[in-house]
């Protein structure tokens, strides 16, 4: 079932997520309106938090070499932890709770992440570049923080501007 996409500045956002301690029919209904819910936007990842589930679940889901998006490429984590990051990598981000707006963040290059996948079977992730962003951006949600927090004065000062203007036209 696809699922409401909640944007900035809902506060449910900035609340910090719990882990799942189930791993039942409950968490797999969770993870696959997570998955319709992400692709209906074309997204390539969602944190539960985005669509009001405060609890430690992510997806991620990006573009092969062919630009495609694959199914069988889903990464499903639950509780996740990062237990190894090194280097710095810039990129501009986007996200399905700020539409509209991206913007250059800076992050580390290479990552090695711990989690669950659906079935409560450990997993161990090692990730660079994109797939390195991916897993940051999303571990942020589950924290109760946006990229756009990571901005430099300058920049979140442009946001905040656009985002109004954005306000004004919906309205
Ligand atoms: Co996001």
């Amino acid at each position: 079932m696809i699922r409401e996409v909640i944007t900035y500045p809902n506060k449910l956002l900035r609340k910090k997520s719990v882990d799942v301690e189930k791993f039942d029919n409950e968490l797999h209904t969770l993870l696959d309106d997570m998955y319709e819910s992400m692709i209906n936007e074309s997204g390539v990842g969602l944190a539960a938090i985005q669509i009001a589930i405060p609890l430690n679940v992510l997806i991620i889901n990006l573009p092969n070499e062919n630009d495609v998006q694959e199914k069988e490429d889903l990464i499903e984590a639950i509780n996740p932890v990062i237990t190894h990051k090194d280097g710095t990598q810039v990129f501009v981000e986007g996200c399905l709770s700020v539409p509209g707006f991206n913007e250059e963040v800076k992050r580390a290059q290479h990552i090695i992440v711990e989690y669950f996948d659906r079935n409560g079977e450990q997993q161990t992730m090692e990730a660079e570049d994109f797939l390195a962003v991916a897993w940051q951006h999303e571990m942020e949600h589950l924290e109760g923080h946006l990229f756009i927090e990571n901005l430099s004065f300058l920049k979140r000062k442009k946001f905040e501007k656009e985002w109004k203007r954005k306000l004004k036209q919906k309205s």
